[in-house]
């Protein structure tokens, strides 16, 4: 939820901690601050995006090697100057940043009150900082023995960096249930900490990821790791794939548009080397190595969040249609609460572009406490899912910056269709012939993807232009395309902020249709597949009550097209991948509306890309 940085080498540190809160801005941007370690200890924080922080440190002499900053999506106390991060300790000496919660905090705030502390937040965070100098003087230990004790009497997530004036050569951080990279530099004694690697990856493609109840401490130029429980952990080197122009906006105007147009490419990546059209084999590590699991499954549960939920409602059609074993999609937030029946028979499957997303991770730890195998479905490597699951497979469709998942969604789909496709095989449920003709339309997919953004682009902009300002929206669809319907609704509401809502077709009778009018533009996928005799009637009824249709109809339709106020169309393939074609428009269509709104199309109001706390 909020995005941290920190540097320790032989250079000042200012350049890269704004550069780094730059880059983890769609992490939260309520406030941002930094704090440099020069002989004096100083702090520059303040409500607001990394800019404007960047405009008040820039008037000051702000020097230091030693460095930590943070851009923060308020959980505890408003987004203001005074709750923003770093935070200091009771002297003023321990500054500290922290992304997470700090769920026992108000206890630990009442006994350090009760010892003379005084608070100037409303933050977790603060509580923290002030806990580790008292253990560090009433306990007179060391600063990163000071941080372990007090560590372990923390409930709750963090990534945290500690700096302190009178260790001027030791930086330490952590981590419980909120990402944290370490990036070592080929230079001596250079190392740059950040909530995920796209601040570092300029720097040094050497890093380590740290592991939840870890301790990093840097010290006189040497990283040592240990867990809060005192044990000495050799790190885990590894080389970043990410490259640097995949960071950057590549002359496009928006992060979101920029990833729009790379779902040839992602899309291609999310399958690449997973299947051999030829022998009809798959190369999905995680099916061979689960083969006997998948074989004697009774069930299959999804659970995920926002778009990646309607991705595995487009997964639960793909599964249950090839692999015949029944699908459960349940909303993490509510699966982790409500004690649901889980046992060592079910495949669990959380999907998630962030890999980080409180819920979905929390109700994957209780699938996996209650006995179940954990797959993981996520896009950024060693992100903290893929990291507890048994099996899982990367979507690999790089980085997604903009807070609306767009190219994370369509790879999320590509992938679930394999692997129902793998499921369907493990199980003797599909014929060659079958699998040869999957296989076969899967590859056209992404040059499919390419001609439809060169042909569908300026129809979209058009039709933005026209219902730019409709108060609200609705986006129906069927089979397949009903979960698109979902996410089409999603990307329009938390982009432009209209009120959009997505239905089943066939629902709409069932109250929507009350709200049809001459002002509500009705968005029907009706690609030429299952359905689309019932799509026409569905079309049909809104125009018998004025509501004007824009159609996502498939290249060639004429009957559709006849009624339709407008029409967007796309290339033919089969109904079940439609889902991957379907959302392109939508996605450009939101994505034009609101940037004809003059809303932060990459940053949206209250919205943060990766929800990391409940
Ligand atoms: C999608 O556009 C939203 N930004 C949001 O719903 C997102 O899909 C959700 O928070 C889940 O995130 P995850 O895929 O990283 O788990």
């Amino acid at each position: 939820m909020c995005g941290i940085v920190a540097y320790y080498g032989p250079n000042q540190a200012y350049d890269f901690l704004i550069k780094g809160l730059q880059r983890l801005e769609y992490r939260g941007y309520d406030s941002a601050g930094v704090a440099l370690l020069n002989g004096d200890l100083r702090v520059y924080k303040n409500a607001g995006k990394v800019s404007e922080l960047e405009a008040i440190a820039d008037n000051q002499n702000v020097t230091g090697t030693r460095g930590i900053g943070h851009t923060r999506w308020a959980t505890h106390g408003e987004p203001n100057s005074i709750n923003a991060h770093p935070h200091l300790s009771q002297s003023g000496d321990i500054a500290l940043i922290h992304n997470g919660i700090i769920e026992n905090y108000d206890t630990l705030k009442k006994v350090l009150i009760s010892r003379g502390h005084e608070f100037k937040s409303d933050t977790d965070t603060e509580v923290l900082t002030h806990l580790i100098e008292e253990i560090k003087e009433e306990e007179q230990v060391d600063l990163l023995e000071a941080v372990r004790l007090a560590l372990n009497e923390v409930i709750g997530a963090y990534a945290i960096v500690i700096l302190s004036k009178n260790d001027p050569n030791t930086l330490i951080a952590a981590r419980k249930g909120s990402p944290l990279v370490v990036g070592i530099s080929e230079n001596e004694g250079e190392f740059f900490l950040a909530s995920d690697a796209t601040p570092i990856v300029e720097y040094t493609k050497k890093v380590t990821y740290l592991d939840d109840n870890e301790i990093v401490s840097i010290h006189d130029g040497e990283m040592t790791l240990k867990t809060i429980d005192n044990v000495i952990k050799s790190p885990f080197i590894q080389e970043l794939e990410i490259s640097l122009d995949a960071l950057e906006k590549g002359g496009y105007e928006h992060f979101m548009l920029k990833e729009i147009f790379e779902q040839p490419k992602s899309i291609y990546d999310s399958m690449r080397g997973r299947f051999d059209p030829v022998n009809l084999t798959f190369a999905m590590r995680s099916l061979v190595e689960y083969s006997g699991k998948i074989r004697n499954l009774d069930r299959i549960i999804i659970i995920a969040c926002g778009t990646s939920w309607h991705a595995g409602l487009v997964g639960e059609y793909l599964i249950e249609e090839f692999g015949r074993i029944p699908v459960e999609v349940e909303y993490a937030s509510e699966f982790r609460y409500r004690n649901p029946i889980i046992t060592e028979d079910d495949l669990v499957i959380a999907i998630s572009q962030s890999g980080e997303t409180a819920d979905t991770l929390a109700a994957l730890e209780m699938a996996k406490e209650k006995g179940a195998t954990i797959y993981g479905i996520c896009n950024v490597v060693g992100s903290s899912i893929p990291r507890i699951t048994h099996a899982g497979a990367y979507t690999h469709a790089g980085p997604e910056i903009g807070v609306a998942s767009t190219k994370a969604f369509t790879a999320q789909v590509t992938v679930l269709t394999l692997l129902a496709l793998g499921i369907a095989d493990i199980r003797g449920k599909i014929s060659k012939k079958r699998l040869r003709e999957m296989f076969a339309e899967l590859d056209t997919i992404p040059h499919k993807v390419e001609l439809l953004l060169e042909s569908c682009n300026e129809k979209c902009k058009e039709i933005a232009a026209i219902y730019q300002d409709a108060p609200n929206c609705l986006y129906l669809g069927r089979g397949y395309n009903f979960p698109v319907a979902l996410e089409g609704a999603l990307k329009l509401k938390e982009i432009s902020y209209i009120h959009a809502e997505g239905y089943p077709a066939a629902e709409m009778k069932h109250g929507p249709i009350a709200l049809i009018d001459e002002e509500m533009p009705v968005i029907v996928i009706a690609p030429k597949r299952n359905y689309y005799e019932k799509l026409l009637s569905n079309v049909q009824e809104v125009k018998a009550r004025k509501g004007k249709i824009i159609a996502i109809v498939t290249e060639g339709d004429e009957k559709v097209k006849e009624i339709a106020d407008h029409y967007i169309e796309i290339p033919d393939t089969e109904d079940c991948l439609t889902p991957i074609l379907a959302t392109i428009p939508l996605q450009l269509l939101s994505y034009y509306i609101a940037v004809n709104r003059g809303c932060n199309v990459d940053q949206p109001r209250n919205l943060a890309k990766s929800v990391t706390v409940e």
